[in-house]
């Protein structure tokens, strides 16, 4: 078939918007580049028949693709790896404009490496850390970095070792796993595929936040920042464990659904 061809049989199973998706990610070809090569035919058609077959069977379009973007970056993910998602943009933006571009940054729990990756390509002279501990995250993470030639040192270790990196840090960021271990289950049809690990954030939701607090904070210098994304009705809890181990000028901050995303805070000492 040719790509114009293609590109109607995909509209006709999936929604405009997904066929050109599709489109785009999978033959690099966009509306325009339909208008001037749409009577051609691409090498093969495979991957496009079976990325449309996935998206039919629920699959979320960015696992079938292979391909997702975080603020004007393309990433590589797929089954075993969260989906990045819009939401953390307001995290890793508090952090860009509280930084001077030299800091040591470190980011727990770094899944595809958006996180870890922006901040490496903003800041040059940034010294950028990123941990994980899924194997297939961490795969994905190794391969986004590379893709983007980003200067990000990679530690596969959990978190909950806060012994896997020496030193002390100027900003310590996260997007950990925070929904609650029962809620999952009912979690939309396309969340279920992607991985537990990622989402399970134990009984209250709060597991991870407490290891940060617990066992990272320390690992802050003095005047550091910590940037944590958090769910919508987390940020009480979340602010009050930092406040516990000596952070302060606390602040939540709202993503553009006027929903609580972010804790950010100091360490005074
Ligand atoms: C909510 S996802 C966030 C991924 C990425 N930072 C983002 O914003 O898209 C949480 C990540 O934490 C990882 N993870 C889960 N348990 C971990 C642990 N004990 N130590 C390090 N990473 C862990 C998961 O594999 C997943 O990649």
């Amino acid at each position: 078939m040719t790509y114009s061809e293609l590109y109607l049989y995909a509209k006709s199973r999936l929604t405009d918007y997904e066929a050109l998706c599709l489109m785009e990610d999978i033959f690099d070809i966009d509306r325009r580049g339909l208008a001037l090569y749409g009577n051609e035919m691409p090498e093969s058609e495979t991957d496009f028949m079976k990325a449309i077959e996935k998206r039919l069977a629920g699959i979320p379009l960015q696992y079938a693709t292979g391909k997702a973007y975080f603020m004007g970056r393309q990433y590589f993910v797929g089954e075993g790896v969260l989906i990045p998602r819009d939401d953390t943009e307001v995290a890793v933006t508090e952090c860009i404009n509280s930084m001077k571009g030299t800091e040591r940054v470190i980011d727990l729990c770094s899944g595809s490496g958006i996180i870890a990756v922006t901040l490496a390509k903003e800041f040059l002279k940034a010294e950028v850390y990123a941990v994980e501990l899924e194997n297939k995250a961490y795969e994905y993470l190794e391969r986004n970095v590379r893709y983007h030639g980003a200067d990000v040192k990679l530690i596969h270790d959990s978190i909950f070792n806060e012994n896997c990196v020496e030193g002390e840090f100027d900003i310590i960021i996260s997007n950990p796993p925070y929904i609650i271990s029962d809620v999952i289950p009912i979690l939309q049809k396309e969340v279920q595929f992607e991985p537990k690990t990622a989402l399970d954030g134990g009984n209250d939701g709060l597991d991870f936040y407490r290891c940060i607090a617990d066992k990272w904070v320390k690992k802050l210098k003095k005047d550091g920042k910590i940037i944590l994304e958090i769910g919508e009705e987390q940020a009480e809890d979340v602010s009050e464990l930092l406040k516990m181990q000596g952070i302060t000028q606390i602040s939540v901050v709202k993503d553009i659904q006027n929903l609580n995303r972010v804790v950010f805070g100091t360490k005074q000492n």
